[in-house]
């Protein structure tokens, strides 16, 4: 069990869940909690499996082995009054090409007892000059922006959005982002699925890594960073009358390195201790470190080392 969740609040509870396409094994047994009120996100590169996990959660596709549960319902048993209950965003919805953006928000409507009314969502999704255009004259970010749209209609408890951001352009992305943390600022949970690390960063309460088929590994950015990577790294233009060996005997320091003639990179655990020890020695010396930063590592650090891959290559 993570940490921060109490098993009564979890919303998604997902066992050993498999799912094989004939000769792919594309959920290859994984398990995770979501708690109330979290957003949750599932980064993979394509082919990950996220899109057949998301669908056997919602209900759409039924899983070969393993147990998911989702508001406390069998995702397998009990699919239509989950379906009430949860609001769905395809990562390939097909949309009634000849209906308005209003007309198609309308229909959907109806399909729930209780409903937010069109117009509501098409401000929010920031779709108002669009509101009498035929789905189908919409460009792809406006389709992905009624997508999302769509999910909301029966203001569901827990949304399920998969790859929500795809082809939209940096402020629709960013304003997708605001709308999400509203619906966590409403209690509300969501489960979304991404290849964008800025994205998982920015959004994600906790997220789950995951690469053909399995969940490598779970928790917030920063335990997972923390996890992998005790070191920072200083970074500064390279000093000439240091040498490596001094440089090497300064506190925390773990390994030195050098980009290309540029650059000199201390690899350290004890960051102060080092740049005090920096700075003194270049004072001795009558020179000046320049461009001195400190990097940490970055969730694109721990996926590479996790996957062994860049997660688009
Ligand atoms: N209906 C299907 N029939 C056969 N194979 C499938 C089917 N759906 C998915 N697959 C395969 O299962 C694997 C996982 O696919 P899935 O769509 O779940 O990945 P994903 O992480 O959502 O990828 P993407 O980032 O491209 O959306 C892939 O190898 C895919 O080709
Ligand atoms: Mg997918």
């Amino acid at each position: 069990m993570p940490s921060g969740i109490r098993d009564a609040d979890a919303v998604i509870r997902v066992r050993d869940l498999q799912k094989r396409y004939g000769e792919v094994q594309a959920v290859a047994g994984i398990s995770f909690e979501v708690g109330r009120g979290e957003v949750f996100g599932l980064l993979g590169p394509n082919g990950a499996g996220k899109s057949t996990t998301i669908e056997i959660l919602e209900g759409l596709r039924a899983q070969d082995a393993g147990e998911a549960t989702v508001l406390g319902l069998d995702v397998r048993h009990q699919a239509s009054a989950l379906k009430e209950r949860i609001g769905v965003q395809l990562q390939s919805a097909a949309l009634y090409p000849r209906l308005t953006v209003h007309e198609v928000l309308e229909l959907f409507a109806s399909f729930y007892a209780s409903s937010v009314p069109p117009d509501q969502l098409i401000e929010a999704l920031d779709l108002g000059e669009r509101r009498n255009a035929q789905t189908r004259q919409l460009s792809g970010g406006q389709r992905q922006r009624l997508s999302v749209a769509l999910s909301l209609v029966n203001d569901p408890e827990l949304v399920f959005l998969d790859e929500p951001t795809t082809g939209m352009d940096p402020a629709a992305r960013r304003s997708l982002w605001d709308l999400v943390r509203g619906l966590r600022a409403k209690g509300r949970t969501v489960l979304l699925t991404t290849h964008y690390m800025e994205e998982a960063e920015e959004l994600c309460d906790r997220l789950a890594i995951m690469d053909h088929g399995r969940i490598l590994e779970i928790g917030t950015v920063d335990q997972l960073v923390s996890r992998r990577f005790t070191e920072r790294t200083i970074r500064y233009e390279r000093l000439s009358g240091i040498d490596d060996a001094t440089l090497a005997a300064f506190p925390g320091v773990t390994r030195v390195a050098h980009e290309d003639d540029e650059a000199t990179l201390l690899y350290t655990r004890d960051v102060a201790g080092t740049i005090g020890a920096l700075l003194g020695a270049a004072e001795a010396r009558g020179v000046e470190p320049r461009g001195l930063g400190i990097r940490s590592p970055s969730l694109e650090d721990v996926f590479l080392a996790l996957t062994g891959h860049a997660i688009r290559d």
